[in-house]
This record gives structure tokens, sequence and C-alpha cells, in this order.
């Protein structure tokens, strides 16, 4: 069956992935279109794509309505010759320091999401997939054995510290989602990732990156005062999107409703430290403390049993083989 893809956000760590894979094989039927604005990445991430017959690229920003309207003509012209429209919005302001600032996050993460999953719907698109956060689990992040979606969140909010205004953000786009669905006017659903990193992250804001870059330069890592007990699991950006695709492939799991992705092996962020430390060949990095972030979370656990229960998706590779496939990408 040909289908067409429309990725937003497709230079980012999930989009680039998810273009790569769906487009690799020569004999395959799927063609990606996508677009991105370069707010946290680049074209670097695509550049061995930018040949491929099957893969388009268009510099647009998902808030700009006549880019989104150039974007739906060339839809418009595409979409007779395909079996299925498949939309993936991976376009959003991610990053933690944007957390803690509404006005910076609401109108990709909000209003950008809504209008492009309008713009799914009105080309009678098959499927929406909608990348939501773990986030939203906020500060009820951990329970033994994983939270899971249908558990009821306990949030922080304004009067604790403005960090949650993503992800409630997020966590509107679900009801969006969810209503679309019910409404029949589309199949699709919401994927909370938790974490995830890639080795060709262009900014080193998150963590892996973070402490990879401080050990090379360094050999020592200034950290937040919250990663003294902080720990995290971390998903690697090819096992996020193998999530993407297994939900897009099992008709059943396109109910409108929300998945956790995110695997199990749960580290501190000093022990992190140290088994970057390790795959560098430095014995005792030194760590500093400095800084500290209101309502961050000290654990972040989730059940992953409802995707594993729907798809035959699990996560492929471990955190040392990620950090190492991170470490191979760093040349300079
Ligand atoms: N990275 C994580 O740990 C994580 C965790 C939970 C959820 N998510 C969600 O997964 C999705 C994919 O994120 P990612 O991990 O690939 O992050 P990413 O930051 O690598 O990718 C997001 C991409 O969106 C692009 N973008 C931002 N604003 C845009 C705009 N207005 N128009 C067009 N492009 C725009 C950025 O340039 C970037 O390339 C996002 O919705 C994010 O909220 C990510």
């Amino acid at each position: 069956m040909m289908e067409l893809y429309v990725i937003s956000g497709v230079t980012g760590m999930t989009g680039n992935e998810l273009a790569r894979k769906l487009t690799a094989s020569a004999a395959g039927n799927a063609k990606v279109i996508g677009f991105d604005n370069f707010f946290a990445s680049s074209i670097e991430t695509v550049k061995d794509l930018l040949g491929n017959g099957r893969f388009r690229f268009y510099e647009y920003d998902l808030n700009d309505a006549a880019q989104m309207e150039a974007l739906r003509q060339i839809i418009l012209a595409e979409r007779e010759a395909y079996e299925k429209l498949i939309y993936i919005n991976c376009a959003a302001v991610v990053h933690t320091e944007h957390f803690y600032h509404v006005e910076r996050t609401f109108e990709t993460n909000v209003l950008g999401m809504k209008s492009f999953l309008e713009q799914a719907i009105a080309l009678n698109a098959d499927v929406f997939i909608n990348c939501s956060t773990s986030e939203v689990y906020s500060m009820h992040s951990w329970k033994e054995g994983g939270v899971s979606e249908s558990d009821y969140l306990t949030l922080s909010h304004a009067e604790h510290s403005q960090r949650t205004s993503y992800a409630t953000g997020k966590l509107l786009t679900e009801f969006f989602m969810k209503e679309a669905v019910t409404e029949q006017k589309i199949k699709g659903c919401s994927i909370r990732f938790a974490n995830v990193y890639s080795k060709n992250e262009l900014y080193p804001k998150h963590i892996i990156p973070h402490i990879l870059r401080q050990l090379k330069e360094n050999g020592q890592v200034e950290l937040l005062e919250n990663s003294k007990v902080n720990r995290r699991t971390f998903l690697h950006n090819e096992d996020s999107c193998a999530a993407v695709l297994a939900l897009i492939h099992s008709e059943t799991a396109l109910d409108g409703s929300v998945y956790n992705v995110a695997t199990d092996e749960e580290i501190s962020i000093v022990d992190l430290v140290t088994l970057c430390a390790k795959k560098l060949g430095i014995a005792q990095p030194k760590i500093t403390f400095r800084g500290y972030r209101e309502s961050d979370p000290e654990r972040r656990v989730l059940s992953t049993e409802k995707i594993r229960a729907r798809t035959d998706w699990e996560p492929r590779i471990p955190l040392e083989q990620g950090i190492e496939m991170c470490l191979e990408e760093m040349t300079d």
C-alpha cells in the first residue's frame, strides 16, 4: 500500500529518524514530506536523505499560516497517488528550559498542533499521531511498576512553579486528539515519550549530550542540585520512532487514547555521569552542583504495558549502547 507521510519537526530527534526509517529501503512504499523551522535542529540531521526521491523537505514554520497553506496545496496535489495519508506532529518547543515559560510553548505546542490536526482532517488523512509527553505525570511520575496512562494526575501548577505549563499544553492536545477520533474525523493516538535522546542533538541541552560534552571538554561535569537525588529512564530516538511506526500500523491502537513510550532502565543522574565517564576512559569524574529546578520530579518511571499489549514494540537500545552511539557521532 502506497503511504504518504507528512511530518512536522522532521529535523528533530524523532522526526529525522522516522523519515529515515520510512524511506530506507529502495523497495519501500512510503514517501515523506517533512518540514521544520530549525528552532532546535538543523538540516544536518537529514542530509543523508536529501537526495532520496522519497523524501522532500521544506523550511516551514508550523505557526505560519501562509506556509501551512502552501503545505496543504502540496499534499492536496500528491494525495490521489497514495492509498494512505498519515500526519505525524513532531514539531514542538521541547527543551526543559522552555517548560517554565507558557508564552514560549503555547503557540507551537497547542495552537500549532490544533491547526495541523485540522489540516489533516480537512485533507481526509487516515491517521494523526500526536506527540505528547511524560511531563504530564508531573509530581506523580513514579510508582511501583511504573505510572500508567489511566492513572489520575497530580500536577504542580501556578501556585508552585510555571513548569507544568508545557505539560498542560500537551495534555490539552491529548483531548483534541481524543475528540477527533471519537467524532470519527480521523484515527490516531497520543504518545507520552520520556526523555528521548539521540546521537545528533544540535544543542547539548539534554542531559546526555550535556554530560558527554562537559566530560570531553573538561573531564568534569556541572549538574543541577536536583541531580543529587534525581533518577530517570532514557529512550533512544530509534526506539521512540519505532514506537510511532508500531502504533500507526496497529489499527486497534489508533483509538484516540494515550500511550506511554519509555524504557524501564532507570539510572540516577550521578550514575549516568559515571557511566558516560567510563565510556570516555575517565575513572573518577568530578561533579559540581549548581542551580535548582522547581517542581522537577525525583523519579519518572512509566509502565509501557499498554503499547506492548497492542503492538510488538519494545525498546531495543540499552542505555550503554545508546551512549556509545552518541560518542561515535561526537567527532570534535
Ligand atoms: N525529547 C524528549 O525527551 C521528549 C519527551 C517527551 C515528548 N517529546 C515530544 O516528542 C515530539 C518530538 O520531539 P523531539 O524529541 O524530536 O524534539 P526535538 O526538539 O528534537 O524536535 C522538535 C522539532 O520541532 C521543530 N520545531 C519547533 N517549533 C517549530 C515550528 N514552529 N515549526 C516547525 N518546526 C518546529 C524543532 O526545530 C525541532 O526540530 C515533540 O512533540 C515533543 O514535545 C519529546
